[in-house]
């Protein structure tokens, strides 16, 4: 058995940035680890290539009555910029405190090493196991996964046989209190670029005569949300449905002090929408936010100029019963109905959009529209966590995004096990990224028990 840690920091190592056309080199070398890994834990391993990056598909086989789990996990990461706040290098990982930092370490190395780990570890032990495992690895989470559809489609006949994917990338909110996580937000993107006059202008000689692009811009950002915190765009709520009581009640056990929340985040007071509280409203509300806006002059000092471009980066998250290509069309419509008509400006599509997912687990019984094994895991998962974590799970919602789950839903039929593994202070996406190798240790043997437990379970296919 190899040693997790160890093997963790070769994966980091290899800076696999798979948005950045730079980072080909590391994108192949983490593929390449991934694949020899499980090559080496005795599974087949196959690297199916798609137009961009490609996806690791590795094979335990067995038996077709044995229940059969797809174990997901992505090896691309994200960007490692600001370079300057790491405290150590991004692709160079460093243990602190019982902390592994690192770009990738917990989006989602960290957590994808823990199943790995767990199943070799498992597999060494109980070499006969009655389970089918299949790892399916993929380098484009971080960009939207937009190789992962035609991958799913092509790969149907065979991974459709499956009984349900089983995966950690998402959160939970402390080390004693792990997530199943039931529930992710849809996600729209676009930008809007605006233009003015046809090169930057001298804001003396022509100042005062046209509408500067940024000012456009500004106006239109400024239009799309209300005083009270929601969304200003017509419709944008009209699907939107009221959040279960269970829902509720069971985000009420989260235990975590609004106060808390407010200093972690180092904002003087929360702006959110009336009638929810800041926990609820990452889950239970859509969004509209601004990630990126620019044009015009960044430099030192300044530079007396009129922008010929600007533009604004936008995205919205969706919740349960919005449809992606609906909410488009109405934000398409609210941008072309508000842009002043003396700039020219052009809405760039980011991606082609992507639903709310809910995995809604029934933990009393079989409901009859899931499967017994998925119920059998579900059960594995709720009594493992219990045991090696010292409290039962919560089964939340999630505000962030993982688009396969309902790629795999759709194309599939298959519902995921979401075991949320990494924590609020590990930084995911920014500076000083890092992963907590004591819930690394307990997640190892929490997948460890579900996957045996499952095994025994006896949970016959469908
Ligand atoms: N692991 C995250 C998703 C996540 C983050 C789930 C926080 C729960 C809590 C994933 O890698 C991610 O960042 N997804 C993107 C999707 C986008 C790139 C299409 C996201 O949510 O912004
Ligand atoms: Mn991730």
């Amino acid at each position: 058995m190899f040693d997790p840690l160890e093997k963790l920091k070769e994966f980091i190592r290899h800076p696999s940035i798979s948005a950045d056309p730079a980072f080909k080199a590391g994108m192949a070398g983490a593929r390449d680890f991934v694949a020899e890994l499980l090559g080496s834990i005795g599974f087949k391993v196959e690297v199916v290539t798609t137009k961009l990056h490609p996806v690791v598909l590795a094979e335990r086989g067995g038996d077709a009555t044995w229940p059969h789990v797809i174990i997901y996990g992505h090896y691309d990461v994200q960007p490692a910029d600001p370079l300057t706040l790491w405290k150590s290098e991004p692709f160079e990982p460093e243990v602190r405190h019982d902390r592994l930092y690192g770009r990738g370490a917990a989006d989602n190395k960290g957590p994808l090493m823990t199943h790995v780990a767990a199943v070799a570890r498992l597999l060494e032990r109980r070499p006969d196991l009655p389970l089918r495992i299949t790892f399916m690895i993929e380098g484009e989470e971080e960009m939207g996964s937009p190789s992962f559809l035609p991958f799913l489609e092509e790969q149907k006949a065979r991974l459709g046989k499956a009984d349900f994917v089983f995966l950690s990338d998402t959160g939970s909110p402390r080390e004693d209190q792990i997530v199943i996580t039931c529930g992710l937000r849809g996600l729209v993107l676009f930008d809007v670029v605006a233009t003015g006059a046809k090169s930057d202008l001298h804001s003396g000689l022509h100042g005062g005569v046209l509408r500067n692009p940024i000012q456009a811009l500004a106006e239109l950002c400024a239009s799309l949300h209300s005083p009270d915190g929601r969304v200003n765009v017509p419709g944008f709520y009209d699907d939107v449905l009221d959040v279960e009581p269970w829902e509720r009640a069971e985000l009420a056990k989260l235990g975590q002090s609004e106060e808390e929340y407010r200093e972690f985040l180092g904002i003087p007071a929360f702006h959110a929408a009336a009638g929810y509280t800041p926990f609820e409203a990452t889950r239970f509300l859509p969004t509209l936010e601004f990630n990126g806006i620019g044009g015009g002059y960044q430099g030192e000092g300044t530079k007396t100029v009129i922008p010929s471009k600007a533009f604004v980066k936008i995205s919205c998250r969706l919740v349960p019963n919005q449809n992606p290509a609906r909410i488009r069309d109405l934000l398409y419509r609210t941008v072309r109905a508000r842009m002043p008509k003396d700039v020219t400006f052009e809405i760039v599509d980011q991606h082609e959009g992507t639903p709310y997912v809910v995995v809604p687990p029934d933990r009393s019984n079989t409901p009859a529209d899931q499967s017994p094994v998925l119920a059998a895991a579900f059960r594995s998962a709720h009594r493992a966590i219990a045991e090696v974590f010292g409290k039962e799970p919560l089964y939340l919602r999630e505000g962030g995004s993982v688009p396969i789950i309902a790629d795999i839903k759709r194309v599939l039929g298959l519902d995921s096990v979401l075991m949320g593994l990494f924590l609020p202070e590990d930084n995911l996406h920014a500076p000083n990224e890092s992963f907590n190798l004591k819930v690394m240790e307990k997640g190892m043997l929490a997948s460890e028990k579900i996957l045996e437990s499952l095994a025994a379970s006896g949970a016959m296919r469908t």
